[in-house]
């Protein structure tokens, strides 16, 4: 007969989850896919993009510790022209850590590079590709796309220089960011614009380098996890609007309004990366179980 107690007292005398130093831990946050337009502008004439942004952004300066660095893999803007990049930067103006940059399907490399001028990692031409640390971290970014296409690519040249730096950084945490997912998500019209070529190789230098923590992606709207080459890959959420969960080959790419997020990674000081995810929206505060009316007091603002 099941003893509660019996269970109780089992459970007290397992040794505890060793809990990290938070003073020691690396925390990367990872927006995606924000399709910022010219001020005024709303996407689809109904979302309005910008306010979105600014809410993730306000969501990110109140968390508890503010991250390292962020992360944005890429539909930065909507169409790639130079205003909604003016404003993109005028919207990331508050982010007072480093900002790492990346395009997608919507974004344009020479518009971007334009505006963004003073990101040396995102070079003069050519694909963006670039290693560069955020705490404890090796953060390793990766162009997939094609001007012109929706659908993204990791050609053989991009694939020997993500060796080569998985090479170079060996033994020390990665993370590779990167637009298009390297799998296949289910939902057939967002497949079909996928990473069509280039994944089964891509899945084959990571499996080389058991150093690659976690492959963070964007491009599909919706959270996702899977594996690739040995390692955890995840899609984090939009920071607008996302995809419909409608799954299978037939499955259209359907858009929806449901609740805005980004992902937080958090490498301790021992072990491995952690993700948490982070919706974006007034949710009523933060309270105590044993004191439900209570709510918690406000962090105090550094000085
Ligand atoms: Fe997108």
């Amino acid at each position: 007969m099941d003893d509660p107690e019996a269970r109780r007292r089992t459970a007290t005398v397992e040794a505890p989850l060793p809990v990290p130093d938070a003073a020691m831990a690396t925390l990367l946050a990872h927006l995606t896919d924000l399709h910022v337009l010219a001020p005024g502008q709303l996407a689809f004439d109904r979302v309005d993009t910008a306010a979105h942004l600014r809410a993730a952004i306000d969501a990110l300066l109140a968390l508890p510790e503010l991250p390292d660095a962020v992360v944005l893999t890429g539909d930065l803007v909507e169409t790639g022209q130079p205003a909604e990049y003016e404003h993109l930067a005028r919207l990331l103006a508050p982010l007072p850590m480093p900002v790492h940059l990346l395009p997608g399907n919507h974004d344009d490399r020479g518009a971007l590079r334009r505006v963004f001028h003073s990101h040396a990692t995102l070079g003069t031409e050519g694909f963006v590709k670039y290693s560069t640390t955020v705490g404890a971290l090796r953060l390793v970014a990766l162009d997939t796309t094609e001007p012109g296409r929706s659908a993204g690519r990791l050609c053989a040249q991009r694939l020997q220089w993500l060796d080569a730096q998985l090479r170079a950084c060996r033994g020390e945490p990665v993370v590779i960011a990167m637009h298009h997912p390297p799998f296949a998500t289910g939902i057939g019209e967002m497949d079909r614009i996928g990473l069509v070529e280039g994944a089964a190789a891509f899945a084959s230098v990571v499996a080389r380098h058991s150093h690659v923590q976690r492959i963070i992606c964007g491009h599909v709207h919706r959270t996702m996890y899977s594996t690739v080459g040995g390692t955890v890959a995840s899609i984090a959420p939009s920071t607008a609007h996302h995809v419909a969960l409608r799954l299978g080959q037939d499955a259209p790419a359907l858009w929806t309004l449901e609740p805005p997020a980004f992902h937080l990674h958090r490498l301790p000081d021992q072990g491995p990366l952690v993700t948490h995810v982070v919706p974006v929206g007034d949710f009523g505060g933060a309270r105590s179980f044993d004191a439900p009316h209570a709510l918690e007091a406000p962090a105090k603002a550094a000085t």
